[in-house]
Formats: structure tokens, sequence, C-alpha cells
């Protein structure tokens, strides 16, 4: 498979740590400290299917093809406007992608590299030729924002990619998950509303993380993935031009770099402007890397994402 464009979308809307600082127990100091982040974009007027629709016409604008040539459409969301109809299927209409076969896939921030996957397994059929990817969030209406060390960490934006079945870019892809460790980041779906089934008052909550479970999980997991991702793909370390990671934490991307004995400067960040944004994170980071000419034809890139499942995925590109 071969990305022919990207495209990406954030709200209007900033919020610096020092907005939030006037309305909670927190500070500049604290969240800049631990995780990096200095400010992050939340969704007043827009919603998780706009900005989708507008990620996902730039791309198509970027990869200079034909609407109806897509045929296949995978959104990534922990957070769609809609249980039914999927985002996708909202994406197809809003863009007039009358030919595509749309669905959503939930795998938490590695939803983008669960798609990238996906698309690929789906061209190796030989039915499908070119397919729509996107990550795509609202994060901010389903935090909890009495609990300040969760809510600052997050963002809403969508990023978007156009693959093709044609050429052979993906050269390596490792996904892995640990249900048996889930709880650790987690968000209630509605509270049950049925007539057979009587539960009184239902407790029901937004976002919640053990944080430092996470935090370790992630230290952990994502150098291995990365690893073995090289390995499949017979790429030294070393031969990486960029390494595009998941964008939760500084301090997590500082800890990969160092266990991958790679310098800071190959993994570029955007989480200082957008906090975590979820499986638009590496989509979004993607869009910006291309349009700042960061990437030249034979260059290795890596992607990674990781969180919510828990899940992981890492892959080796040949731009
Ligand atoms: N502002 C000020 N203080 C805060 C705060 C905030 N926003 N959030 C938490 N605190 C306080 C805590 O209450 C605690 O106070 P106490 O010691 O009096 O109890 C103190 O800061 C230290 O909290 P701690 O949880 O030990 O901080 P930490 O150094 O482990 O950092 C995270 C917390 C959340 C930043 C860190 O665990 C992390 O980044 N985890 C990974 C999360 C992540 O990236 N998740 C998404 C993956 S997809």
């Amino acid at each position: 498979m071969k990305i022919l464009g990207t495209g990406s979308a954030l709200p209007k809307k900033v919020v610096t740590n020092d907005d939030l600082a006037q309305v909670m127990d927190t500070s500049d100091e604290w969240i800049k400290s631990r995780t990096g982040i200095e400010k992050r974009h939340i969704a007043v007027e827009e919603t998780t299917t706009s900005m989708a629709v507008e990620a996902a016409k730039k791309a198509i604008e970027a990869a200079k093809i034909s609407v109806l040539d897509i045929d296949l459409i995978i959104c990534a969301t922990v957070s769609s406007d809609y249980i039914f109809p999927t985002l996708a299927c909202e994406v197809q209409a809003a863009v007039g992608a009358k030919r595509a076969t749309a669905f959503d896939i939930g795998a938490g921030c590695s939803g983008f590299l669960f798609a990238l996957a996906t698309a690929d397994a789906y061209f190796r059929t030989g039915r499908f030729h070119k397919a729509l990817i996107m990550g795509a969030e609202t994060l901010s209406k389903m935090m909890d924002w009495g609990d300040r060390s969760t809510c600052v960490l997050f963002g809403d934006g969508a990023g978007a990619a156009v693959v093709s079945a044609e050429e052979n870019q993906l050269l390596s892809m490792v996904q892995g998950s640990d249900g048996e460790s889930g709880m650790a980041l987690k968000c209630d779906n509605r509270p049950v509303n049925n007539l057979y089934r009587q539960l009184g008052a239902q407790t029901y909550s937004y976002t919640e993380m053990n944080g430092s479970e996470v935090y370790k999980f992630a230290v952990r997991t994502v150098p291995t993935a990365i690893s073995e991702a090289l390995e499949q793909a017979k790429v030294p370390a070393d031969d990486v031009k960029l390494y595009l990671l998941h964008q939760a934490n500084r301090r997590i991307i500082e800890a990969v770099a160092k266990r991958l004995g790679q310098s800071l400067d190959k993994f570029p960040m955007n989480l200082q402007e957008c906090g975590n944004i979820s499986a638009a994170s590496v989509p979004i980071l993607l869009d910006k890397v291309c349009k700042d000419g960061m990437l030249q034809a034979g260059d290795k890139v890596v992607l990674a994402g990781f969180g919510a499942g828990l899940t992981w995925g890492a892959c080796v590109l040949e731009w």
C-alpha cells in the first residue's frame, strides 16, 4: 500500500494550561513538566463528524484522486457523534464516496495504526483498491472535568490519509492487545435502558485512567513493538528518518527514544499544541510532517500508537 495524501482538522478554540488553572486546581508548571502539554484544541462548534469530514476532504484533495475511486472508508474513533450510523458512513455521505464500504473501528489511541493494518488486509483480498482511513475524536465531551489528573491531558481533532493498494510502502506491521489490563483506561457507555431489566439508579462515569499503569504499559510495550516492526522490515533503528508516535506524553516519547538509542530530534511532536487526541494524534502529526516537507522519497518512517484496550501498533513505511 501507499499513502497518497493526508489531511487534518482542529477545532478553533484553544485552551491553554493557564486557562485550565482558572477553572480547576492545576497549573501550567504541573501539566508542562509532567506531560509537555501546553495547550489543546477543544470542540465548541465542531463535532467529531465535522472535523472528520474536513480532514477527509483535505486528504482526498492532496491525493489528487476522484472521490468515486474510494472503495473503502475506515474511521478509528472512540467518540463518534452517534452509536449508529457510524462515523465512516457519515463521512462517506458528506464527501460523496458512493462506491465505498464504510465502517468504524475502536482501538483507542492505536486506532489509526489498526485502520492502516485493516486497509492493508482488505487490499490483500484484491477486492479493494483505494481507502480513506481516519482517526477522529472529540474527547472533551467524554472527560470528567472534575478529575484534574486526566482531563488536562486530552484534546480534540481529526486526521486522515488516502491509501492505495498500488506499490508497497508498508514494510511491516505489528499489533497487539492486552484486554486483561483494559480497565486501566476506560469510559462507560450510556446507562442501560431496558424495559425487562430494571437496574434502578445506575452509576455512570466518564473517562477514568490509572495514569501510572498506562505510563508503565507505554514505556514497556512501545519500544518492543517498534523493535519488532524494525526487525520484520529489516530496517536498523538508525536508518529511520522519523518516528511518529502517538502524542500522549513527552516523557513517554523520551523514554521510547532512549530505549531505542535514538536522538529525540527524530521524534517530532505536536502534543505541546494539541494534547492527546487519541486515534487522531498519529494522522494529524503525519499530516504536519508531510506539510512541513520533512519526508522525501525513500525515507523510512515509523508510526506507533498505544492506548485504551489496552492496545498497541507499530509499522515501518518507506516513503
Ligand atoms: N494539576 C496539579 N496536580 C495534579 C494534577 C494536575 N492536573 N493531576 C494530578 N495532580 C496531583 C495528584 O493529585 C498527586 O498529588 P498527591 O501526591 O498530593 O496525591 C500529584 O499531582 C502527583 O500525581 P502523580 O499521579 O504521581 O503524577 P505523575 O508524575 O505520575 O503524572 C500523569 C501523572 C497522568 C501525567 C502520568 O501518570 C502519565 O502521564 N501517565 C500516562 C497517561 C497517558 O498518557 N495516558 C494516555 C495514554 S493513551
